[in-house]
């Protein structure tokens, strides 16, 4: 944080209070964690005045819930998870700047006083309404305590204050076929007081406040549309439970505010805590009151109505405060084509992995699959290629070759450049254009794009490097080889920079091989961007900076998963964790660009021997003549496709096949078994360009 400096931004940033009622898993990380802490941490870089805080939600029917399965009681079951949550956040290196809990006094006392300013505002209602009572248990059955059929979609499993189906917020008097989560008996309906937040009252506000917004995410203004057009409800604000904030009024003793009053409140008591340890006490106002600041919520889909309306209307209600200046809702991941379910325990724990695996993997996986306009899917086999074939193979090789080299033939010091060359200047240009693309896309939120733009940096790095060939300009030309080595150097600086949201601790270490962490403890992007490595200055020997993943490790989590649907199925046949399509990812125009697809023209063609399926083309690509495998004998004979033209992609990495090696592949369509190979309308030369 520079708070020196007058003219920063003043950003606060809040991801989700996660509740303590159980561990974090891969599903919360790539939903409100780690997109927020990516663009936190580009903006410290980028010397914003920003502070980010969570904590644990340690009130609601969640905890007490554990507790009753546990057989413990719900402060054991918060105090556990809270220690065990925040020390997963640390090590996966998401950023708090305070992580809190909303046990603590400081929140309650903010949570009242919220509660009693609006109360005495006349802004509650006070009713009488019918609420579910179990008659076994002899309690009501708020929220989650309560389960049947949802009123919206029709689905079983629905839970008293959601539909996990539809993402429906319900009032749980609503369920059909109720029954208690506990006992299975069906409630009676009985009357109780409560206070409720007339919400209606605050729609022409927050209608005018949210349509004006032309920044936020579609998934979140359609949503809020949605509850427009249904028009917005009193929402009771206190509940029948012994567990949570008394409310403060002498009216309604033994009742507790309803959690989801006081959760987001917990960020700004979250925030008050911050600035007691800053040992400003009333610091927390200049980022919730000031209006030049502006307030991020980063959420998962099934937290929108609660951060773009009922919070919204408390605050407004309240007075004073900032209104969020965006809501980043991300969607689902789900896991191996399964959504993730808790219950079950189908998921991905986070501290699982981290006992065996290194975190800047998972992080760049997370970051490339980003459920960012739509659920997404995380499957072993696609981490382990985005780690062996990016991670390793493109990032890790410049960067380790590049060290290495300036090791062994420079005594370990950025060499001296001799002018120059057009080659070298443009890739330093080209590498500067990444890095502002990048951050452009960091600040609005397109998190896969910008991971993308750091990939093509160290792609188009890789390139200079090999078209350069230092290794044989070494013995001849020493000018050339120091100017490439320099260059070089520089890139990976940059890289140092632009993977810093995304590999924080990769990026660590390359500070310290390159000896340049006091110029990121002290300066700002654009300074660190733009100042280059100073020729003799020393770097330290590199070490391996991603190890690849076996295919025996990656099978081994396969099959861990497979059994875990196995067991679920055996245990509870009908509760399997639901089967999700595959899901086509977005790609943007840049991804697109990195496809070579040409003409290309069929010279000759053999059988692949011993297979059915496999021919062998020669085939002119424009520049040259390369072989390809492809699966099509079954379609097609030789003497149909010497002289054609197809379309090749022709960057594809080389592939052995029954022995041959492929150096690309041909493009077709396929339907039901049947096979068309693709070709341009007009006869266009070898080497056109699909573009
Ligand atoms: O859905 C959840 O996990 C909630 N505990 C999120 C709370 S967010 C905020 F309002 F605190
Ligand atoms: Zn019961």
């Amino acid at each position: 944080m520079s708070s020196e400096n007058k003219k920063a931004e003043k950003i606060i940033v809040t991801s989700a209070l996660p509740y303590a009622n159980g561990p974090i898993h891969l599903g919360h990380i790539a939903g409100a964690y780690l997109p927020a802490d990516i663009f936190v941490r580009y903006h410290r870089l980028k010397g914003s005045d920003i502070v980010f805080v969570c904590g644990s939600d340690e009130h609601g029917v969640p905890i007490t819930l554990r507790a009753e399965m546990e057989g413990i009681t719900p402060q054991d079951v918060v105090d556990k998870y809270h220690e065990m949550n925040k020390k997963s956040f640390e090590r996966i290196g998401i950023s708090f700047d305070n992580f809190s809990r909303t046990t603590l006094p400081l929140h309650h006392e903010t949570s009242q006083d919220f509660f009693t300013k609006i109360h005495d505002k006349n802004f509650l209602k006070k009713k009488v309404d019918i609420q579910f009572f179990c008659p076994q248990c002899k309690r009501f059955l708020a929220d989650r305590f309560v389960e049947g059929k949802c009123p919206n979609c029709g689905s079983f499993g629905a839970r008293g204050d959601q539909c996990e189906k539809c993402g429906t917020w319900l009032d749980p008097a609503k369920l059909i076929e109720p029954k208690c989560k506990l006992c299975g008996t069906t409630p009676v309906a009985k009357e109780t007081e409560h206070y409720y937040i007339p919400l209606g009252d605050f729609q022409s506000k927050l209608e005018k406040w949210i349509l004006k917004k032309d920044d936020w995410k579609d998934n979140v203004v359609n949503y809020c549309k949605g509850w427009f057009d249904q028009g917005l409800e009193d929402r009771a604000v206190t509940r029948d439970l012994d567990w949570g904030i008394p409310v403060p009024l002498d009216d309604l003793k033994n009742k507790v505010l309803y959690v989801w009053f006081d959760a987001p409140i917990g960020y700004i008591s979250s925030t008050k805590e911050w600035a007691i340890k800053q040992g400003e006490p009333d610091k927390w106002k200049e980022y919730w009151c000031n209006p030049d600041a502006k307030l991020y919520h980063f959420i998962g889909k099934d937290n929108i109505v609660f951060h773009a309306l009922f919070f919204p209307a408390i605050l407004m209600a309240y007075g004073g405060y900032n209104l969020p200046e965006n809501v980043v809702a991300n969607e689902f991941l789900n896991i191996e084509s399964r959504k993730i379910s808790t219950s079950q325990n189908y998921a991905i724990w986070l501290d699982d992995y981290l006992d065996k695996y290194p975190v800047d993997p998972l992080r760049y996986c997370l970051a490339a699959i980003s459920p960012e306009s739509k659920d997404s899917d995380f499957s072993w086999v696609d981490f382990q290629a985005r780690n062996n074939n990016e991670l390793a193979d493109i990032l890790g090789n410049f960067i380790n070759r590049t060290l290495v080299f300036i090791c062994e033939k420079f005594e370990g010091r950025i060499p001296e450049p001799g002018g120059l060359s057009e080659a070298d200047k443009d890739i330093l240009a080209r590498t500067n254009a990444g890095l502002d693309s990048l951050t452009e896309n960091i600040e609005k939120f397109h998190v896969k794009s910008a991971l993308s733009d750091l990939m093509g940096i160290a792609r188009s790095a890789n390139k200079y490097f090999n078209d350069n060939e230092p290794w044989v300009t070494i013995k001849k030309d020493r000018t050339k080889c120091a100017n490439t080595l320099y260059t070089s150097a520089q890139i990976i600086k940059k890289l140092t920079l632009g993977m810093s949201p995304f590999l924080p601790f990769t990026s660590e270490k390359l500070r310290n091989i390159l000896n340049i962490q006091s110029e990121f403890e002290n300066g700002n992007w654009e300074e660190i961007k733009n100042k280059l490595l100073d020729e003799g200055s020393p770097v330290s020997k590199p070490e391996i900076l991603f190890h690849k993943f076996d295919d025996k490790v990656i099978q081994k989590e396969i099959d861990a998963l497979k059994s875990k649907v196995e067991n679920a199925i055996e245990n509870n046949g009908n509760e399997v964790p639901d089967k999700q399509e595959k899901t086509v990812e977005d790609i943007s125009i840049d991804d697109f660009r990195k496809l070579d697809l040409r003409v290309a023209k069929i010279k000759s063609v053999s059988r692949v021997p011993n297979t059915d399926k496999l021919m062998k083309l020669e085939i002119d690509d424009g520049d040259d003549v390369r072989f390809i495998v492809s699966g099509i004998a079954e379609h097609y004979d030789e003497q149909d496709l010497v002289g054609n033209s197809i379309i090749l992609l022709a960057n594809l990495k080389p592939a052995k096949i029954r022995g041959e090696v492929s150096n690309g592949m041909l493009l077709a369509a396929e339907e039901g078994g049947d096979l068309a190979l693709l070709k341009t309308d007009k006869e266009m030369k070898p080497g056109s360009r699909i573009t």
